[in-house]
């Protein structure tokens, strides 16, 4: 199926549909998974964030996908490749957000590996980034298993962010 974007041993990245805002909530909703976020989203926020990704992918050729169990195709979360600016350079970020129900299995490390693989052997991109909040240890966590270090600390969002990131 040509929405299937990469397969890991465990996983499947798809593109996002419109009818993946009931999944989305389950991660928008949840404040914990929304910490370090501005707030939780509504129904209306999660639709906005899915014309957002259709946008990327139009745009782009690339955007954040849904992370689903290979075998059972349930949902998991969202990985991909989403553009950032970082004082006035783009950059090409990996980011991931799962349900927390799927946390502490390693599912995002294995997405975001394959996402680096991705950018740098299909894109060919030098580069990969992820701007992480300083207190986001988890995350933190994810970026320094798939390889990246931290290369500086920067405002953004209306605050401290630190970008990590890994080269080719
Ligand atoms: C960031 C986030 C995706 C990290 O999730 P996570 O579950 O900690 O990360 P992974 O999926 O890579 O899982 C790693 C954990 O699973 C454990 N694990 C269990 N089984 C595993 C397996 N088969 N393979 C690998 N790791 C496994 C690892 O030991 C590790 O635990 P540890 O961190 O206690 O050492 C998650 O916290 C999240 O979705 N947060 C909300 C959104 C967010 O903040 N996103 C980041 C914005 S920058």
């Amino acid at each position: 199926m040509d929405a299937i974007i990469l397969t890991t041993e465990r996983l499947q990245l798809r593109k996002m549909r419109n009818d993946d805002v009931n999944h989305l909530m389950e991660i928008f909703s949840d404040p914990e998974a929304m910490k370090y976020y501005p707030s939780t989203k509504s129904e209306k926020e999660a639709l906005e964030w899915v014309n957002w990704t259709l946008d990327n992918y139009r745009n782009y050729g690339v955007g954040l996908w849904i992370v689903e169990d290979k075998q059972t195709g349930e949902f998991l979360g969202q990985c991909g490749m989403v553009l950032q600016k970082i004082d006035g350079a783009v950059e090409m970020e990996i980011g991931y957000l799962f349900a927390r129900r799927a946390w502490g299995k390693g599912f995002a490390t294995e997405a975001a590996l394959a996402c680096k693989k991705y950018g740098f052997e299909t894109l060919k991109l030098p580069k990969l980034v992820s701007l992480i909040d300083p207190d986001n240890s988890p995350s933190i966590k994810v970026a320094e298993r798939i390889g990246m270090t931290v290369e500086k600390k920067i405002h953004k969002w209306k605050k401290d962010v630190l970008v990590y990131s890994v080269c080719k």
